[in-house]
């Protein structure tokens, strides 16, 4: 009995860690090739110590519609060839949504990780792709009993359970060796930023109130920018202004050994990530996230006092970074993501429906 596993983006490598290394011989590993980047993909797999993928492709296609097309095809080969049991999925990405209509229409029972989220902004593709995935799954590992009641309330087919997020397994698991390994250089003293969402990034006026009011910041500001943001600064002519920012440190995508570090040693944190409003609420990290977004699908970290939505306006920005440098944070004791334990009790509950 075969659990076909597919990843295809940087987060669903380091959310499905923890699951992968718990999988014994049973398991072929798909990596569809959304992100392609070395650093955005297979150095998470080398990294994080996972074996290499038993099937890695390369998509042609950056279109969404075709993207999925794509995905769906190559995974339709897949299933033809090995046969899996059940289809393991993580995210709400066109990886996920492409593969879980394959194993739908060969009748292969899903089981999606990170059930449940909703931002309710319909502008956001990641919107349909979940909604669309939670109701033709089988297995729903909602994080948190907030995620589970969304579902009810669309009323979904499949069993829900709520398992926690294995993002604080994969945090768990790794800042150890990361504190140990990295060996990047910090200022003693620095924000900490992330910004990919397409309704930010691919908005000029959105993307260069980002821009503008990140270099107001009164402390260094490190950067590691996604490559998608990285070629809409570049085409918008923001990239140079960042650049010359000296408050600003632009640097490649890093590993999650070096990102852990980051996230562990900064003052506070500036994302648009959905990930990272999870970690930064791990008692390992205990953070304090500026969304910089309209809505946020993580509105536990929001409730638990780790993360603020904090907009898109520039002088707000402005204005709460300042609030926020100067104001000393208290942070709660425990994540609302769970204990660590996630993976073991998502895997525990596939192997229980495959018995
Ligand atoms: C995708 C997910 C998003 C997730 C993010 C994680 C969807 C709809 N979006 O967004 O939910 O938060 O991954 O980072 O699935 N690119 C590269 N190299 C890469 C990967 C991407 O240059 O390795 C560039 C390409 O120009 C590509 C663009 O980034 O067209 C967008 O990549 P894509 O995977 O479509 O979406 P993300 O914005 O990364
Ligand atoms: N991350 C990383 N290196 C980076 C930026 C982020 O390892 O340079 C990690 C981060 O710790 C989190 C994940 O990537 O686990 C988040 O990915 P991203 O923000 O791209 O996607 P999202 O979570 O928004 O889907």
């Amino acid at each position: 009995k075969k659990i076909l596993l597919v990843t295809g983006t940087r987060p669903e490598i380091i959310k499905l860690a923890p699951i992968i290394k718990k999988i014994k011989n049973d398991m072929i590993f798909v990596h569809t090739g959304q992100h392609y980047d070395y650093n955005m993909s297979l150095q998470f797999i080398e990294e994080l110590e996972l074996p290499s993928p038993d099937f890695k492709f390369k998509l042609t296609k950056r279109e969404p519609t075709l993207q999925i097309s794509q995905i769906i095809k190559k995974i339709n080969d897949v299933i033809k060839k090995i046969n899996p049991a059940i289809l393991c999925v993580q995210g709400d990405t066109n990886t996920v949504l492409g593969s879980s209509l394959a194993a739908l229409k060969n009748k292969i029972p899903i089981a999606h990780v990170e059930s449940g989220l909703r931002s309710h902004d319909w502008r956001m593709q990641e919107e349909h792709n979940r909604i669309m995935v939670d109701h033709i799954s089988d297995l729903l590992f909602a994080a948190t009993a907030n995620a589970k009641k969304s579902l009810i309330n669309e009323n979904v087919h499949g069993k829900i359970f709520v398992t926690g997020n294995t993002v604080i397994d994969a945090i768990e698991n790794y800042l150890p060796t990361s504190l140990k390994k990295s060996k990047i250089e910090t200022p003693s003293e620095f924000i900490l930023t992330t910004l990919h969402r397409a309704e930010n990034i691919d908005n000029a006026k959105t993307l260069s109130n980002l821009c503008n009011a990140i270099i107001k910041s009164p402390i260094p500001i490190i950067f590691p920018i996604h490559p998608r943001t990285k070629s809409n600064l570049k085409k918008l002519n923001l990239y140079d202004l960042l650049k010359k920012s000296k408050n600003v440190t632009l640097i490649s995508p890093v590993g999650y050994f070096d990102f852990l570090y980051l996230m562990k040693s900064c003052k506070f944190i500036i994302t648009d990530s959905g990930g990272i409003q999870e970690e930064v609420t791990s008692p390992s990290i205990k953070k304090f996230a500026l969304v910089v977004r309209k809505t946020t699908d993580r509105p536990e970290s929001v409730k638990s006092k780790f993360a603020k939505v904090i907009g898109t306006n520039k002088e707000n920005i402005i204005s709460e970074i300042h609030k926020t440098n100067n104001s000393k944070l208290k942070l709660p004791r425990n994540s609302p993501y769970g204990d660590g334990h996630s993976s073991d009790q998502i895997l525990s509950l596939i192997y229980q429906y495959l018995n």
